[in-house]
């Protein structure tokens, strides 16, 4: 319920197939756009919605699966002054708590990754990370404090925009697409449906609706503290997203610093990068160990994921939630 601290309405949601709903959480609906999460991200709502802002703070943010991580290497490295050693040294999710990550940990499953850490001291710290409230790690962080979140601007604390944040949007077919594979790719989720029914269940993933996510962070592009990137843009001149983004945070390189961060940031040394792969969530077992985080890396590859019926209802989709906006995919001109 909405109250003091959380303007919110949260209500419970009936998922219409329980057994293909992502992650067997039952899951609740927020506010007048409805977003959907787990149950538990009640319990961290209102602390996320109250958290302090610092103008020092940088947010990545996203629908998942929109080139985030790439995103946040490539922002950290530009407010690092290309600091590769550290880059290479401190795993991304430790340089980026993601605000809302623990919800997908329900007690059961916190409780059992906790007593695998007992027995795997290497381990500890990273299942401390994941179980632990991203809202505290943040706390805890010097200034500049970088966060990864994929909730959309209106479940973020109102004052969010006196902090530097950068949005990554991806044509909403590769998006989804991807999110399937990862949702696939995790032990915890149990997700036992193919594509098809994935694509049918797209309102009730995490962070939906897709169009509601994104539009509120396009509606925003012009403010001075937001910079809107697109995922196809950066895969077609990577350059010219890292000119920007150096831009957005008053920083001067030279071409040749430039173009070794693109190369840094290729699909290839991406995917070999133990910092950024996201290696880490196979090592504490909540990946399976035969799937990959950075997984493709193309764009368009939706198209042989949908057959004819569901490539129409994906026009009709975009069409019905593009009309009300100038949003435009780079992927659709
Ligand atoms: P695919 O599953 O289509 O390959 P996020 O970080 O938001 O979860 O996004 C993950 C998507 O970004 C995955 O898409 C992943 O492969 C892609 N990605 C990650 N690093 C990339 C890179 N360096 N270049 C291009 N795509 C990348």
């Amino acid at each position: 319920m909405a109250n003091n601290n959380y303007p919110y309405e949260i209500r419970d949601v009936e998922t219409p197939e329980t057994e293909v709903s992502h992650n067997h959480d039952e899951i609740v609906s927020i506010g007048p756009k409805g977003y959907i999460f787990p149950k538990k991200f009640r319990e961290m709502a209102a602390d996320i919605y109250n958290m302090e802002v610092k103008p020092s703070d940088v947010y990545v943010f996203s629908y998942p699966r929109s080139g985030t991580t790439w995103t946040q290497e490539l922002v950290w490295l530009v407010v690092n002054d290309l600091d590769y050693e550290t880059a290479l040294k401190i795993p991304l999710t430790d340089r980026y708590p993601f605000l809302e990550g623990s919800m997908f940990l329900n007690d059961s499953r916190k409780q059992k990754l906790l007593d695998e850490s007992k027995d795997n001291e290497t381990n500890a710290k990273d299942i401390q990370n994941v179980v632990k409230s991203a809202v505290e790690l943040v706390n805890e962080m010097p200034s500049p404090r970088f966060i990864k979140t994929h909730l959309p601007l209106s479940l973020l604390p109102p004052k969010a925009l006196e902090a530097k944040m950068v949005y990554v949007a991806r044509d909403p077919r590769d998006a989804i697409v991807s999110f399937y594979h990862l949702i696939d790719s995790l032990k915890l989720a149990n997700f036992n449906g193919d594509f098809k029914q994935f694509w049918t269940m797209k309102n009730y993933q995490s962070w939906s609706p897709y169009f509601d996510n994104v539009k509120e962070a396009w509606e925003k592009r012009n403010h001075p503290n937001l910079l809107f990137l697109f995922y196809e843009d950066m895969r077609k001149d990577l350059g010219s997203s890292v000119r920007r983004v150096c831009d957005f945070f008053g920083k001067k390189y030279s071409d040749d610093q430039i173009a070794k961060l693109c190369d840094h940031l290729t699909f290839d040394n991406f995917k070999n990068n133990p910092s950024v792969n996201y290696d880490l969530m196979k090592k504490i077992g909540l990946m399976h160990t035969d799937k990959e985080f950075v997984r493709k890396g193309k764009t368009g590859g939706w198209r042989e994921y949908f057959d004819e019926e569901m490539t129409a209802e994906a026009d009709k989709w975009i069409e019905e939630n593009l009309r009300d906006t100038d949003l435009r995919f780079p992927s659709m001109q």
